[in-house]
């Protein structure tokens, strides 16, 4: 049977250790493997090509995609979607695995809702905001990047009685930010999901502050889009000079981590012998409490991700 990849939407670390171990395990299992270039514009424009072991050789250790990504604005259109479709029938592929996230999801319903098409998608996302799985490919090694970059930011914060705002990504998920916060000791934590108390928070840093309290640590999620308001609170009300960090993509790159190369392993896999065994999928593995299982792509875009409760636990005590 002749299987292919993709990746599709942001780049995740984890990727390139997922798409050797699929040309790797399809082989083994006496299959044909397939490189889809481009992610969804690559597809539509009909890159794709028969893979080896060589073609994979040597980039379990690199972040990124040795096959490219893109966010296709052409795969929206109908015309796109047949051009592709006519293009993976060409190839005589019988099942696509889709490294992505939330919007490939959904580009990938439509597609299954049109088209004859088997697919399995691996969540595959520095945001963690997929539906249905409690882990997705990449967040491990982003963590890491915002840990370390974290841990410096602390090191001159505390020598020069100053606060930092550190904005980091996550779209409109606060689960990066909260997971930052648990492990850095951030005295702030702002995401999307829940409304920041400044007053409460102002009275407790102000009294800490009066003690000796000479630097503070804020993180704030990209999502909750009051990076500014939250910059001159800070000057204002707390009296200490702040400064403002933006990690932007540096937080999408870097080495995979042990875990997510250990993942990338596990999700690839799961989803090639999925592939192997049924030939009507539409379905995303999903991680939870250990194991892996597969649901419908149909639940994974209808349902929104909702932060566990212990992470939402973790930003109220704070203040
Ligand atoms: O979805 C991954 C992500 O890095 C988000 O955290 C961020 O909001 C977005 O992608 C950035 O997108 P782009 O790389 O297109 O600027």
């Amino acid at each position: 049977m002749a299987l292919a990849i993709m990746c599709s939407g942001g780049d995740a670390p984890g990727m390139n250790p997922a798409i050797k171990k699929f040309v790797d395990y399809a082989l083994h299992k006496g299959q044909e493997a397939y490189l889809i270039y481009d992610g969804l514009e690559g597809l539509i424009d009909g890159k794709i090509k028969k893979a080896t072991h060589k073609d994979v050789a040597g980039i379990v250790h690199f972040g990124g995609t040795i096959i490219r990504s893109s966010r296709s604005k052409r795969f929206f259109e109908y015309e796109y979607r047949e051009k592709a479709y006519n293009n993976i029938k060409q190839s005589s592929i019988k099942g696509i695995i889709v490294l992505g996230g939330d919007g490939s999801f959904r580009a990938m319903q439509r597609f299954s809702s049109e088209f004859d098409i088997n697919f399995v998608g691996i969540p595959s996302t520095i945001d963690n905001d997929i539906y249905g799985t409690e882990y997705c490919l990449g967040v491990d090694t982003c963590l890491n990047v915002i840990r370390d970059a974290l841990d410096k930011i602390r090191d001159t914060a505390s020598s020069f009685n100053r606060a930092f705002l550190i904005e980091v990504m996550g779209r409109d998920c606060g689960y990066l930010a909260v997971a930052s916060a648990m492990v850095s000791g951030a005295e702030i934590c702002i995401i999307p999901e829940l409304e920041f108390n400044k007053e409460k928070m102002e009275a407790k840093l102000v009294k800490e502050i009066a003690e000796g309290r000479n630097y503070a640590l804020a993180i704030i999620s990209e999502g909750a889009k009051k990076t500014t308001e939250i910059h001159q609170w800070m000057e204002e009300k707390l009296g200490l000079e702040t400064r403002v960090s933006i990690l932007g993509h540096i937080q999408r790159g870097g080495n995979p981590t042990f875990y997510d190369r250990m993942m990338a392993f596990d999700f690839t896999i799961a989803a090639v012998d999925y592939l192997l065994s049924h030939n009507d999928s539409n379905k995303v593995v999903v991680f939870n409490k250990g194991e892996f299982s597969f649901i419908e792509i149909d639940d994974v875009v209808q349902n929104k991700y909702e932060l566990p409760k212990h992470f939402i636990d973790a930003v109220n005590y704070l203040d």
